[in-house]
This record gives C-alpha cells, structure tokens and sequence, in this order.
C-alpha cells in the first residue's frame, strides 16, 4: 500500500523523510521517492526497489534541506518503474506531488491537460495529471490551487503538494484515504500512518474526508470542503511502533479482516457505471463476440484463490450460462485438460508470483488458450504473462492467511459474471440491476458483520472449539465453497484439523465422526436448499455435535436447532458468500488466538509460494 510523509522544519528533512518511509515498509511497495525543497528548486530523486535503493542515490547536499515530502508506491495505474514512481512533478517542476488512492476520471483529465493546456505527461500513472492539474491552477496561493484542482477529481486521494513558490509550505487534501498531521515545536509533519510519526510526535490531527491542510514549521490550518477553517482537536497518539503498524489491531490479519468493506468498495470502483449501473470492464480486452461465444472456462489456482474459484465457477455458470470447470494449479499443470474452440483459462493470484499458477497460465498460453488474470499485484508476473488482468484492489496483504484478497477476488468474479452474463444475453437486466444494487451495499453490510456487538457473538464458539484438535465446516450450494475456505483458514492458523463438507454428503461417512461436543460451523444462507441443510443441521445435532450457524437475520428456526448462531444482513443469495465469508474468518482468527498460535505467521507456510 502506498506510503506518504511530510516534513516541514528546521532539522534535516531527507534524514525524516527516509526514516518515515522505512517506517511505512512493512506495508509492502514497490518503488519509492522524495520531493526536496533545495536552493528555490524542487529536486525529486526516485528508484524502482526499496527505500534503501532510494537512499543510495540521494547526495550529499540533500541533507541541507529542511522541506520535503516522500512517497512508498504501490502500483495500480502503471508499471513499478522509476518514472512512475511519486513524487510526480508538473510541467514547470515547481510544484510536485505524491498521491495515495485512484483518481478514478484520469484519463479524461489527462486528455484535457494534453489537448486544451498542452501539457506533457513523463509517466503512466493517475496521479501525475494532479501535478499539471495543481500547476494549471496555481495563481499565488497552493491552498487555493489544490482545492482547485481536487474539485476536478473523482476518486479517493491523500495527497500532499509542495511548490518552489511557497517553499516552507506542504498542502495536503484526504477523500476516502488517510492523512496525519503530526504535530512538533516549529516542525510540523504529515504522513498517511502512524507509525512515520511516532519518533517525532505523538501530538496530531487526523483529517477527515473532503478536509485540506495547509502546513508551514510554524502553523497548521485545517479546512473544510467549503474552505472554512476548522478547530481541530489534537489526538494524542499512546500506541507503540509494533500495534502502530497493525492500525492498533493486535496482528495483521485482524487489520486486514477489518479492511474488508473499504477494499470491497475499491474493487467495485469504477467498475460499476454510475450513469446507467452496468458492469463495465473497460480493463479486459476480450472482444464482445469473444464473450459471447466462450464455450467453456477452466478457472486454475491455488489454496484459497482456489477456494474463490470454486464460487466463481457457480456464479459463471449461474449468471452467464458458461460451463465452468475448476482445478488446483499443481494438478492442472500436469493434465492433459481438453480445451474447447472457443476457451478461456481465468487464473486466481493474490501474489501473482505463485509457481504452479504461472506454470497452469504458461501452459494454456502455449496451447494457443487465452489467460484472463485475477491478481492483487500490479506487474508480478501473473500480470505480466496474462493475456487481460482484472486486478483486485485489496492493497498488500501481510499476514499469510489470505482475507482480504480472498474477498476481493470473489467481488471480481461477481463482476465477471455480470459483466460476461449481460453480453451474454444470458442474464436479464433486470436480475443484473438487483445483484449491482446488491453489490453496491456489500461494504455498508460488511460493516455491520464487522460490529463489536457481532464480533462478540464468536468469542464463546471460539473458546469451545479451541479445545478440539478436529472440527467441521458444512454448506450446500454457494455456502460449500465459503465452508471449503472456511476450513483451510482454520487449518492454516489454528492448527486444528478442519475438513469441509457439502452437507448432503455427511450422512456418507463423516456423520460417524459426530459425538458429543463435536465442533461443527454450518453455513445456511440458500433459500433454495435451506431446508435440506437444515435436515443436516438436525442430523448433527441428534449425535451431540456443537453447530455453529452462519445464516440469514430472519431465519429465526435456525436458532432454535443449534448452540450459536451469526446472523448476517439480509443479502441476495448470490452475494452471501461475500458476508458469511467473515464469520469464518474471525472464527477462525479467534481460536488461534485462544490456542496461542502465531496468527500472522503460521508455521511451515509462507506468504507466496514461488517454488513448487
Ligand atoms: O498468491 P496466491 O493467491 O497465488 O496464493 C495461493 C495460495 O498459496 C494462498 O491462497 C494460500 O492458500 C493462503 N495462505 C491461504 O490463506
């Protein structure tokens, strides 16, 4: 995820600036920068790799400086390349800027700088059109200036200007992404997290959507949208660097679970038209006819991307009428799958790096089949060797259990099928305008799964299930993918033995494991098949099984069966997955931690598997 700090004072700004952005490492980057204010110049000093890469090309003078700002990129719009790397300066080079967030109309802004102002763009990224932008707009006043040319944007932003004009001065705007002013005595900072600022203050002033700052050594303003000033109250930070780096949370998996409705929304940003509420996938290539003729698509990948595959082939069936068929990577690569005429191979990535998933993508590329990828890192090598990428906007994720991308990957496969059943013809336009409606309130309703007062309703199952070295996961339908993941996360963190079943099947063998006290989480959210899971739920209950149900508010019968339910907000069945996807992830999160286990690092796994 990208990274800013500010600085503006009397101490040596480069020295601040690296030591900032080190202190944003562990957020995951690519590239980084630093913008310094040096002798009436700005000087901008950039390096694709890692803050270290950055600090050996700084020189000696840098250290003279007292203003500057610095960036950790992340890539989304562009290559992680030097030229892309923030900060990005205007046309003059007076004014440069760094920019966390996606300035979602940039392409027609850039358009109109070109074309109408005649300005020359040096990079492929989004934010250098705020750059030219900010320099359109500039007459004496910075402030002014950046309220001019945020007025112009549609997307999220943290961003922060500096101008040899105004050289003691740092401008900051923040829409749907964070910005700190930290506080010091004739020095005052900016950053986009806490712990860039924790070795100079813990006096600050958080900035709230739609709010700018103004900053000089000396004075901090802050500003509404209309440009009235604002009393802010000074927060005072009481977090050490380790829970600082974890948002306060006390691992990074339990961070990431809370970041799910935020990277919900972002993966649906401007995918959805808002003019008309279609599905639009401006990023995939594939031609309408191409779409309309599929015949069949093998979805391929690994561990829980897998897991997302296996709701994306119900979904693609479901909603585009596509037959769809499913493998882990390390078994496809070594088939000899039977492609149709008209095929298309979607593979699934967190990392993008993973080997058998870029050797099942290698293989149906030489075999002449087109690869659509779904990854969350923008110029891995997944990305790189695809035909289409669909990214998912999920930011890095640290901890190895996968929670955020996971989501994300499945709210990319609802809008591939949307988008691929509309062109279809296969899916009405009226059934696509309810699940897009349904799409849209997916991140208010994770907010409420998310509540204190829901979070407390796992706790008690947790500590029950804690004890057992063996527990189940159930669901029909939708719900038995969301159970196949349910488990693994479980497994992977708890170390407890957990295995998912299609619930029809357990009176095929498994039931025999139900005595007393078994622990088993039962997913019913399918109207179509509520019944017969709740046939199954019974089943486990006559042997003495301990159920834990995730299902519907309103499925008040379901209570009456079990020792726990977590009700989730009323959903369209389609989209379920998505909410019940979290009860699983807390339980899971939740016994490791009354196990002791190392949450964030569980053994023997790793974060991407890049060897076979
Ligand atoms: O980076 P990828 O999505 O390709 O990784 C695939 C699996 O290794 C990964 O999902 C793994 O199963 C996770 N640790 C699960 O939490």
């Amino acid at each position: 995820m990208c990274g800013i700090v500010g600085y503006t004072g009397f101490k040596e700004a480069n020295t601040i600036l690296i030591d900032g952005l080190k202190k944003l490492e562990y957020r995951g980057y690519d590239s980084a920068g630093i913008a310094l204010q040096l002798e009436g110049k700005l000087k901008i000093t950039k390096a694709a790799g890692s803050v270290a890469d950055l600090e050996s090309k700084m020189d000696e003078g840098d250290s003279e400086v007292k203003v500057g700002i610095g960036h950790t990129r992340w890539a989304t719009h562009g290559r992680p390349t030097d030229e892309n790397a923030h900060p990005h300066y205007s046309c003059c080079e007076k004014f440069a800027v760094i920019h966390n967030g996606i300035i979602e109309n940039h392409q027609a802004l850039r358009q109109w700088l070109k074309e109408e102002t005649g300005h020359e763009f040096r990079s492929e990224t989004d934010t250098e059109v705020l750059a030219h932008l900010v320099e359109e707009y500039y007459k004496d006043d910075l402030l002014e200036a950046v309220r001019n040319a945020v007025a112009r944007v549609e997307g999220s932003y943290a961003m922060v200007v500096i101008s040899s004009h105004e050289p003691e001065r740092l401008v900051c705007a923040r829409q749907d992404s964070p910005l700190i002013v930290g506080l010091g005595e004739d020095e005052n900072f900016v950053a986009s997290d806490i712990p860039a600022l924790l070795a100079h203050t813990r006096k600050t002033k958080i900035l709230e959507d739609g709010e700018f700052a103004s900053i000089t050594p000396e004075q901090v303003e802050i500003f509404d949208a209309e440009g009235k000033s604002i009393d802010k109250e000074v927060f005072e930070i009481t977090w050490d660097i380790e829970s600082a780096e974890k948002g306060g949370y006390e691992h990074f998996m339990l961070k990431e679970i809370m970041e799910q409705p935020a990277v919900a929304k972002e993966t649906m940003r401007q995918r959805i038209d808002p003019a008309n509420g279609r599905v639009k996938l401006d990023e995939i290539n594939l031609t309408d006819e191409e779409i309309q003729t599929l015949d069949n698509i093998y979805i391929v990948a690994c561990g829980t991307a897998y897991h997302a595959g296996l709701l994306g082939k119900a979904v693609l069936e479901d909603l585009a009428g596509i037959p769809v068929e499913v493998d882990v990577a390390s078994e496809f690569r070594y088939r000899r799958p039977i492609f149709k005429e008209n095929q298309l191979v979607i593979v699934i990535s967190q990392s993008g790096e993973t080997a058998d998933t870029l050797a099942a993508l290698r293989m149906a590329r030489q075999k002449g089949v087109k690869v659509l990828a779904i990854t969350n890192v923008v110029g891995s090598s997944v990305s790189r060797e695809a035909d289409e990428v669909l990214y998912t906007w999920a930011g890095p994720e640290i901890a190895v259990a996968s929670t955020k991308a996971y989501l994300t990957q499945l709210v990319a496969l609802y809008l591939v099928a949307i988008y691929f059943g509309e062109l279809r013809g296969y899916l009405a336009s009226e059934k696509a305008d309810e699940l897009v409606k349904g799409l849209k309130e997916l991140p208010g309703q994770l907010e409420q799964v998310l509540s204190e007062e829901s979070l407390a309703k796992l706790h008690k199952y947790c500590e029950h299930l804690s004890k057992w070295d063996n527990a189940f996961f159930v669901g029909r339908n939708l719900d038995y993918p969301v159970a196949r993941e349910g488990a693994l996360k479980l497994k992977e963190i708890s170390y407890i033995h957990a295995e998912a079943y299609a619930a029809g099947e357990l009176k095929h063998g498994p039931l025999a494991l139900i005595v007393d006290g078994v622990p088993v989480v039962a997913l019913i959210t399918q109207k179509a098949v509520y019944d017969k899971t709740l046939s199954n739920i019974q089943e486990v209950n006559a042997r003495g099984g301990a159920v834990f149900a995730i299902t519907m508010e309103g499925n008040d019968d379901v209570a009456e069966q079990v020792e726990s339910v977590f009700y989730l907000p009323p959903v369209n069945d389609v989209l379920a997955p998505v909410l019940a996807a979290v009860p699983t992830q807390l339980i899971a999160y939740y016994t490791a931690l009354a196990r002791g286990s190392s949450v964030d690092k569980p053994r023997n796994l790793a974060k991407s598997v890049t060897v076979e």
